[in-house]
């Protein structure tokens, strides 16, 4: 199948060809999302197809409004006071669902279903045009990084679905807060931009644990079970900045092939890394947590596009506000391993 490319002035193109059943990938403000109409069953079933994801695990409803909303979920106060707060935006709601209003392939089989309205105007327009909501799991390829341009999608899709909606790189970069209201006290399910701390003015605490989940357990989202965002090499974490030197040092002593190292431009310039050497391949996570965010993903992939590197030291940061959902990526694209002295 050969992949289209649509720019944002081609949305009518592109939801034409979901109302016919066929996949569109879309840009949001987090990651590019894998569109299908949600009414559609060999839609939705093709969604799971081609990212090779394991059925079981439910996908994200987009909406481009509240109201829509409602036709599948019974209305509630909390839910609409984090909708006025912050949709369009980069939080996913979980609610209970009025009885057989949705496919059972879109909700895992649950009788709770996760509903977002993204802040991206072509996609809000996508969704207006089709007239029904779309499912949007990451249009990555099952337990890659969640791609963050068109290109990425192309990478893992091209040639098995039908376009890509092109609207440049993605600003947030990681995928939306997970909220579930179906449960008391309301649980974060999955750390992302907006934080706890965004949430508790508005519906009060919020449960933050985050939910480990064992073998044969059933977890609360079932996608955090899965191996997600994991590059080719394997990669250690850096907890300490003032380790960083000697962790490279430790790691050229013990690799033949090139280090890659993720991290942030003033740690990189403290490194004093000869990039002429071929020992080292580097990739910048800008100056600050935003920019870290935007690029892990980007970060992860472009080593994925160097096999030869197989080791990669990437940069942690504290574990708060938006440090927390990047450490949360990251930890699992790291299988949780840290760089040890
Ligand atoms: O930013 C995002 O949310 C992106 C963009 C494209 O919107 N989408 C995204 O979708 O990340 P996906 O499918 O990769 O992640 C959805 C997460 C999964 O961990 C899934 O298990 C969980 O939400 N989820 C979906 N429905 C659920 C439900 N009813 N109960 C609990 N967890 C649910
Ligand atoms: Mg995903």
């Amino acid at each position: 199948m050969e992949t289209k490319i649509f720019n944002t002035q081609e949305i009518s193109a592109a939801a034409a060809l979901l109302r016919q059943g066929e996949l569109i990938s879309f840009p949001t403000e987090t990651v590019y999302g894998l569109g299908a109409v949600i009414n559609r069953e060999a839609s939705v079933k093709a969604v799971y197809q081609a990212k090779g994801r394991p059925s079981d695990n439910p996908l994200i409803v987009h909406v481009n409004s509240p109201e829509m909303v409602w036709h599948y979920a019974a209305k509630n106060a909390a839910a609409l006071a984090l909708m006025k707060a912050f949709w369009p935006g980069p939080l996913t709601i979980i609610l209970p669902i009025l009885p057989g209003s949705l496919l059972p392939c879109v909700t895992g089989g649950l009788q709770t279903a996760a509903f977002r309205m993204p802040n991206n105007a072509a996609t809000l327009a996508l969704i207006r045009e089709t007239g029904i909501p779309i499912v949007g799991p990451s249009a990555n390829t099952s337990g890659k990084p969640s791609p963050t341009t068109a290109q990425h999608v192309y990478h893992d899709l091209g040639g098995k679905i039908a376009g890509i909606l092109d609207d440049g790189p993605t600003k947030v970069g990681l995928e939306s807060t997970v909220i579930d209201l179906s449960v008391q006290p309301a649980a974060i399910l999955r750390p992302g931009f907006i934080n706890a701390d965004d949430l508790a003015p508005i519906i009060g605490p919020v449960e933050t644990e985050q939910h480990h989940v064992k073998k044969d357990e059933i977890p609360k989202a079932p996608g955090m079970k899965y191996k997600h965002y994991a590059p080719s090499a394997q990669v250690l974490i850096v907890a300490n900045q003032s380790d960083f030197k000697a962790a490279v040092a430790q790691e050229l002593t013990q690799q033949t092939a090139p280090l890659g190292i993720l991290a942030f431009d003033q740690q990189l310039a403290q490194l004093k890394l000869d990039t002429n050497s071929h020992q080292v391949l580097t990739y910048s996570l800008g100056d600050n947590i935003t920019t870290a965010a935007q690029d892990l993903f980007a970060g992860l992939r472009f080593f994925d596009d160097h096999p030869q590197v197989k080791v990669i030291l990437a940069a942690g940061v504290a574990e708060q506000k938006l440090g927390l959902a990047y450490m949360n990526r990251l930890k699992k694209a790291a299988g949780g391993q840290f760089y040890q002295k």
